[in-house]
């Protein structure tokens, strides 16, 4: 079996240290970008006198058969076919004959690789930015359906105030919003092109990075050809983003598992996006919400591991960075899945608005508002609060109910009973950024245009 590094070699590769070797198995499905890096290669290689316009027609010839043949399936793989670099340039020296064995002049596996990977990341995290937008979308519309619709609002799981259901469902969205902003700094840091950095060092060859870089759609190109071909930060970035972009999805998922629960029973699952038992006739299970929380596992698991593999690595390549792509297309490919299973699940919602305000309804909920009374009133606020508290003691020592123990109390005066009042108390949220119909008006203005200027950003990159 003829490798393309036999020429130095007498005997041929063992089994084991193939299997072990190769990467073809999953790096094949970067072969467009592949090709791409080879036609930018090659007709640089041209441009600057080092082959002939003849060979290069010939090679970029080979190049879109090679690709074709990948695309529809008919590629034939060779044993020797270590990785995606060397399946591609075997075949197009097949196809091209003489002119295809310039193909790799000037060039090594190190910096194609390196650039091979930047292409599909950048290409990668702009498709998932642009689903991440939406399922904003997906919130602020359920948002804006929620109206003045308000539920309890929590502090270590135990009931605190009441807020608006778009309050909340909003506060999922502006953590998105970071996640989208994050993902739009790691494609300008992985939008550097490391061809023409060679093995390490460089070339004796007239060679052009900056116009490989320019036709391969890079924003700029490599300044030190040892950082080009080692530097994998891009990767554990955006393993780094997706993993808390998968954290936020876990977090929301976690509240869909509680909400769906009988005890809450503050949101119903649609069909097409829960499961049943297969024992117990009557369930319905919040898979996704599940899964979207147990995937998140995985992604932090992709990300520790990127960085482990990393920490003790010399300059410049070591094939330890070969470890970086499947951690990388399994990341990509999970957020992919749980983004639009979630934004299924998340549209298809069944708001039970009666029941979240009955649960929010909860005298208790007002009594910050009965302090704060007692604060305008001019009441130092820890003593409005141990007043107030202490008709909550009262109250659940079962003597006599809050509302009348709010009644009875003249400092508190007239005004405070209607505090009591169901929906009252979240009325009266109106600081800006909180919970009240007032500021939350204001915020879906904002989160609108953040929306906006996202996707425009977006749709500029694509
Ligand atoms: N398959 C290799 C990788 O993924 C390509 C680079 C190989 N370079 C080398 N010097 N053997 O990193």
């Amino acid at each position: 079996m003829a490798t393309l590094w036999h020429g130095r070699f007498e005997d041929g590769p063992a089994e084991a240290l193939q299997a072990l070797n190769d990467s073809l198995p999953f790096d094949r499905r970067m072969f467009r970008e592949d090709i791409a890096g080879s036609r930018a290669h090659v007709a640089m290689l041209a441009r600057v006198g080092l082959i002939s316009d003849a060979d290069a027609a010939a090679i970029a010839s080979a190049l879109d058969t090679t690709e074709a043949e990948l695309a529809d399936g008919s590629f034939d793989f060779a044993a020797s076919d270590e990785d995606i670099h060397t399946a591609v340039e075997r075949r197009v020296t097949e196809l091209a004959g003489a002119a295809g064995a310039r193909l790799h002049t000037g060039r090594s596996r190190n910096d194609q690789v390196a650039t091979d990977v930047r292409l599909w990341t950048k290409r990668e995290l702009l498709e998932i930015a642009a689903l991440v937008g939406r399922f904003q979308a997906t919130l602020a519309a359920r948002a804006d359906e929620a109206g003045d619709a308000y539920l309890p609002g929590y502090t270590h799981l135990q009931q605190a105030q009441p807020v608006l259901l778009a309050h909340h469902l909003m506060a999922h969205g502006w953590a998105l919003a970071r996640d989208v902003e994050r993902l739009l700094d790691t494609i300008g840091r992985t939008d550097v092109s490391p061809l023409g950095a060679g093995a390490l060092a460089g070339s004796s060859l007239p060679l052009d990075p900056d116009g490989v870089a320019a036709d391969l759609g890079f924003s700029a190109r490599f300044q030190n050809s040892l950082d080009a071909v080692s530097d994998r930060d891009f990767v554990a970035e955006a393993l780094f983003v997706l993993a808390l972009l998968g954290v936020h999805l876990s977090r929301l998922g976690e509240e869909i598992v509680l909400w769906s629960t009988d005890e809450f029973g503050f949101v119903g699952l649609d069909d097409a996006f829960s499961t049943g038992s297969s024992m117990l006739p009557q369930k319905k299970n919040p898979d996704i919400a599940e899964i979207a929380r147990g995937k998140a596992g995985r992604l932090i698991g992709n990300l520790a591991g990127l960085l482990a593999t990393l920490k003790g690595l010399p300059l410049a390549y070591d094939k330890d960075l070969q470890e970086d792509k499947e951690p990388l297309f399994d990341t990509c490919d999970t957020v992919r899945l749980t983004l639009l299973a979630m934004d299924g699940l998340v549209s298809t919602l069944q708001m039970k608005t009666d029941r979240m305000a009955e649960a929010a309804d909860n005298p208790f909920g007002a009594a910050i508002d009965l302090a704060e009374l007692l604060v305008l009133a001019g009441l130092p606020f820890r003593e409005a609060h141990a007043v107030v508290g202490g008709h909550v003691r009262a109250a659940l020592a079962g003597e006599v109910p809050f509302a009348d123990l709010v009644a009875a109390d003249e400092r508190l005066g007239p005004e405070a009973a209607a505090l009591l009042e169901p929906g009252a108390a979240v009325r009266r949220r109106t600081t800006p950024g909180g919970a009240g119909p007032e500021p939350v008006a204001v915020q879906r203005e904002q989160f609108a245009q953040m929306l906006a200027s996202q996707l425009e950003r977006l749709a500029l990159l694509s």
